[in-house]
């Protein structure tokens, strides 16, 4: 799969989760726990690992610095928000109004990306260079999510 379809993937796969959390209420702490972890550990390994494979490349290409600047910055804000929902009460409303305008953030940049990087990287980036980037993605994605994910208490009460 190319650096393309791969990012894409990820990013169907946030929306789909974006708007699950978005039809939660106040209500449904659970669910809202159990979507939001996911997603946050899901997002932050996403954001690091576009910025060590895709952006990494394309910010030496002086024609995109600027613009992969502003997307880095948009990652910075977004993990920002995911740490601060991360530790306020999801049983509140206010939780679903903050997460209502961190989803809006990021449904803006991963738009983005899709309409504006990926037309400019497919013209800096051969077909074999694109795949290449999308196998790296993959791999690191995996690792850098294992390594984030909570340690599993059970095995750590059975050890
Ligand atoms: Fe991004
Ligand atoms: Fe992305």
């Amino acid at each position: 799969m190319n650096i393309y379809d791969r990012i894409k993937q990820d990013h169907d796969h946030a929306r789909e989760v974006m708007k699950k959390l978005k039809e939660t209420t106040a209500r449904a702490e659970k669910t809202r726990h159990k979507l939001f972890d996911e997603f946050k550990l899901d997002m932050w390994a996403h954001h690091k690992v576009e910025e060590a494979v895709f952006y990494s490349f394309l910010r030496d290409d002086t024609k995109m610095s600027d613009d992969s600047y502003e997307a880095l910055n948009e990652h910075h804000v977004a993990n920002g928000l995911l740490e601060e929902l991360d530790t306020f009460p999801v049983g509140s409303d206010e939780w679903g109004v903050k997460f209502g305008a961190l989803s809006e953030l990021i449904e803006h940049h991963m738009d983005e990306e899709e309409k504006d990087f990926f037309p400019k990287a497919r013209k800096l980036l051969s077909k074999e260079q694109a795949d290449l980037m999308g196998k790296r993605f993959d791999a690191r994605k995996k690792v850098v999510l294992a390594a984030i994910m909570p340690i599993d208490e059970d095995e750590l009460k059975a050890a």
